[in-house]
């Protein structure tokens, strides 16, 4: 009979609700460990007072910590991450020595009753932890320790990679990231998408912009090549000569023997130095061609002699390879890490960054947008359902309006408009003063500052704009019958500007081929992808979406380096 396994603490709610409708008072343990998740006693419907009485161990990092009545006792704030309101824990003198377990950052593991706190404390607590006993102290230097009770900037934060997961706002925004990405898969799981892992390391520039991270072994391999050539100085010409003399005469020495008719066993050791004396000199050959610096082939860098035999790059999108699965497993999705060398310092731009990228087949620029607009809807309704404490959390310390965005976005539609007359409007708005700082014209790819406009001011909600020049958009987007505008669209959204880029994608063969020319890039590295319209070529579409784009457009931070765990931008590439 198959074992009966309780489901992951997780999965359960973090109350039952019994039939009669009161909270059960069983604690929910993590599977894993012997303590109780935070989450599973504050998380609950009563705040945890139904639970008062019961024995558990709790485990997580002390926000604050104070002596009180002499130090008779200590009130810590403990918090383990698993949601942002901090347990708090009583500490009484005779259980333990309380000096080394009140400073900020101290780690602790106790066993505890949960009890009712006395009324009137002003504590907004319904449940607090009387320590029984203390199992386990991971202490802190005060002197040293780098994230203090008293809040330090976010930007101060950054230099901290490494201990910043300890403060409410980036423990809340990982959280929040963790549901949006739960969120993104269940959404394309439940639309029948298949989860396709495209490669990191690629051969071809999806967007043709020529802003890829290379990857590449030969810049260590000369270095090592450099060192070692300094510590063993390759053979000169006469060193080689010398060997070349080496072979001749035991060459001379084999022949001789041989015309002699000395024994079979002399000629054999005579042959087998000859043979060692040929790989000597071929040795001292190879070693006298070696050169510092990178190996040149006709003037350019030999790729040949390059890990993978050829140039290879980080991908700054999975998309062309994803296609490759979408033509033939129709609807697909990736969702991995892209890499862009582009030199922008702005709030909305990372080196790294995570893209989510479905492709549908037999679906046109429409159904793209429909796509696009339930996606980003289903993860404001996922955050609103899921993550609502995290979200006030967010409300509260830094952008009041966030969760009223979420709602507003999750209940209305998106306004869509062309690029046409998104230019018309932004026109209209010069023409009554409003100044831009880039001049706008029909062609301009739209900036920051237009793109906000326009979905901030003037239709104040998300917003698609669709046809775009084919003067600034990539190869693969499908011409239009006009000839001028090619089905791109571009998702955008209030605090953010571009969320989401996409377009039906060019399914003939003979306009992609104009295209790659006109647009002057290589064919060759093309070919597969060009082989999906040579044979069965199928209407498809998709898009991207930026992973933390999504993220500060959900929680309003202001930085993009602050949403994601590690941020990398020119400058710097911490851990
Ligand atoms: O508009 P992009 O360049 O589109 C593509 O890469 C397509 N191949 C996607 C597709 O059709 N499958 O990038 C998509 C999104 C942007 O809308 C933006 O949200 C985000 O990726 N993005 C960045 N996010 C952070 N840092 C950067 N440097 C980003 N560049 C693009
Ligand atoms: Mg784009």
């Amino acid at each position: 009979m198959a074992e009966e396994v309780p489901p992951p603490a997780h999965q359960v709610p973090a109350v039952s609700i019994s039939s009669d409708g009161t909270s059960s008072s069983t604690v929910q343990k993590a599977r894993f460990s012997d303590r109780v998740r935070i989450r599973s006693i504050l998380g609950r419907p009563d705040g945890g007072a139904g639970l008062a009485g019961q024995k558990v161990r709790i485990s997580g990092w002390v926000k604050t910590g104070r002596e009180q009545g002499k130090g008779a006792f200590a009130f810590l704030e403990v918090n383990d991450g698993s949601c942002p309101a901090n347990l708090q824990v009583m500490v009484d003198a005779s259980v333990s020595d309380l000096t080394k377990l009140v400073a900020t950052g101290t780690c602790v593991t106790v066993d505890g009753c949960l009890k009712i706190p006395p009324e009137g404390k002003g504590t907004k607590q319904k449940v607090e932890l009387s320590v029984v006993e203390v199992i386990d102290v991971g202490t802190v230097d005060t002197a040293t320790y780098p994230i203090p009770k008293t809040k330090l900037t976010l930007e101060r934060l950054r230099e901290f990679p490494h201990l910043r997961s300890r403060t409410n706002s980036i423990s809340a925004i990982a959280r929040i990231r963790h549901a949006l990405a739960i969120a993104t898969h269940t959404f394309f799981d439940e639309e029948g998408f298949l989860y396709i892992q495209t490669p990191i390391i690629t051969t071809s520039d999806c967007e043709g912009a020529g802003e890829m991270f290379q990857v590449t072994t030969l810049i260590s391999h000369t270095e090592k090549l450099e060192r070692d050539l300094i510590e063993n100085p390759p053979p000169t010409e006469a060193d080689v000569e010398a060997a070349r003399l080496i072979v001749k005469a035991r060459g001379e020495a084999v022949a001789q023997l041989k015309s002699a008719k000395a024994s079979k066993e002399t000629i054999t050791a005579s042959v087998a130095e000859l043979n060692e004396a040929k790989a000597s000199l071929s040795r001292t050959e190879e070693r006298s061609k070696l050169k510092p610096g990178l190996p040149k082939l006709d003037g350019k860098i030999d790729y040949t002699q390059d890990f993978f035999g050829r140039q290879a790059f980080l991908t700054v999108s999975g998309q062309l390879q994803v296609e490759t699965y979408a033509c033939g497993l129709s609807d697909v999705y990736t969702f991995g890490p892209t890499f862009r060398a582009e030199n922008s310092h702005t709030s909305r731009h990372l080196a790294e960054f995570w893209m989510v990228e479905p492709e549908l087949a037999f679906a046109d620029l429409e159904d793209d947008m429909n796509c696009a607009e339930a996606y980003v809807r289903y993860m404001c309704k996922w955050l609103l359902e899921k993550r609502y404490d995290d979200m006030e959390l967010m409300a509260k310390n830094f952008d009041k309006g966030c969760i009223d965005r979420l709602k507003l976005v999750a209940s209305t539609p998106f306004g869509r408009l062309t690029y046409t007359k998104a230019i018309e409007l932004l026109e209209e708005a010069v023409g009554k003063g409003k100044e831009f700082v880039n001049p706008v014209e029909w062609g301009i790819d739209l900036a920051s500052e237009h793109e906000r406009y326009l979905t901030e001011v003037v239709f104040q909600k998300p917003l698609i704009v669709y046809n775009y020049p084919k003067g600034i958009k990539a190869f693969y987007m499908r011409l239009n019958d006009d000839g001028k505008t090619v089905a791109a669209m571009d998702v955008l959204v209030p605090k953010v500007g571009e969320l989401i880029g996409g377009s039906q994608r060019e399914e003939r063969i003979d306009v992609i081929m104009e295209r790659i020319e006109e647009m002057g890039l290589p064919v060759e590295p093309y070919e597969w992808y060009l082989d999906l319209r040579r044979y069965g070529t199928a209407k498809h579409s998709g898009f991207g979406l930026g992973f933390e784009r999504m993220v500060l457009f959900a929680t309003g931070m202001d930085n993009i380096r602050d949403v994601i765990p590690f941020p990398r931008y020119p400058g710097r590439a911490d851990l």
